[in-house]
């Protein structure tokens, strides 16, 4: 497969379309759809090489697949990260992004405005898994100042929010995650990276749960979590955090 060359300098709808494309050897025009679970291998010794992350190449559509690696890279060039993950849903992105990298005993400060869902993950999910929360009033930024604790791991917010639509200072609040020790995580989803880039502003971990236009022409059909990579202490890395020998998905953007 060829990748296309990076589509920076073209204009939002362009990029929309084109960017992260790969294309299979047929040199077909639009995206192709790889209806495979598997994939062959040349021989035993590349595909043992394959699954002990020592080559680039696809194992198993569960891990990725063209489809769901196209969809990945253009999150990433959309979103300016540097990696990407596909969930089959923004509330998978959403649960993955806050519950993976925490452990019982860990702590989360969250704005109260959120989408139902949102809120069930934090309110209902983490505290079955050991995890405290604190829910703030996200437009004030002394009361998510006041709420960090030793054990604050992750911030988590929307902005706008839904379906209040505040709009939430980003920056200040990355700001104040970070000095604590905390990862932001950013459900992008009203925004979209069209009109508002989270990583732009703080280095963050986010989500974009996949609104039915960003993911119409996505034969993946997924969201993403699109993590910065570890420059930054405070940074998720969400499965990405894995060794790249383990990491199964060693394409382009990942690991
Ligand atoms: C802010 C926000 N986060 C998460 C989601 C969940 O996305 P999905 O329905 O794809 O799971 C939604 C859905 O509307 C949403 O508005």
């Amino acid at each position: 497969m060829s990748e296309t060359k990076s589509t920076a300098r073209y204009r939002p709808e362009t990029r929309l379309v084109h960017a992260g494309a790969l294309r299979s050897q047929f040199g077909e025009t639009s995206e192709a759809l790889f209806l495979t679970q598997g994939f062959v291998y040349d021989s035993a010794e590349q595909c043992e090489a394959r699954f002990k992350g020592e080559e680039p190449g696809f194992l198993y559509s569960r891990f990725s697949n063209p489809n769901v690696s196209m969809f990945e890279r253009r999150m990433i060039e959309l979103e300016g990260a540097e990696a990407a993950r596909a969930t089959a849903t923004g509330m998978a992105a959403v649960t993955t992004a806050i519950l993976a990298p925490l452990k019982a005993g860990d702590h989360v400060v969250a704005a109260k405005a959120m989408f139902g869902s949102c809120r069930y993950v934090v309110e209902d999910l983490l505290p079955r898994y050991g995890i405290q929360s604190t829910l703030v009033d996200g437009l004030d930024l002394d009361q998510w100042r006041r709420a960090m604790r030793p054990n604050t791991k992750s911030c988590f917010l929307e902005s706008p929010t839904n379906p209040t639509l505040d709009v939430l200072d980003i920056g200040s609040i990355a700001e104040i995650a970070h000095k604590a020790g905390a990862r932001l995580i950013v459900d992008n989803v009203f925004a979209t990276p069209i009109w508002q880039s989270p990583l732009s502003l703080a280095p963050t971990s986010w989500c974009i749960p996949p609104p039915s236009t960003s993911t119409a022409r996505a034969a993946a059909s997924a969201a993403s979590s699109c993590p910065r990579m570890p420059s930054s202490p405070s940074t998720s890395t969400i499965s990405c955090a894995r060794p790249a020998r383990r990491c199964r998905r060693s394409m382009p953007g990942c690991c």
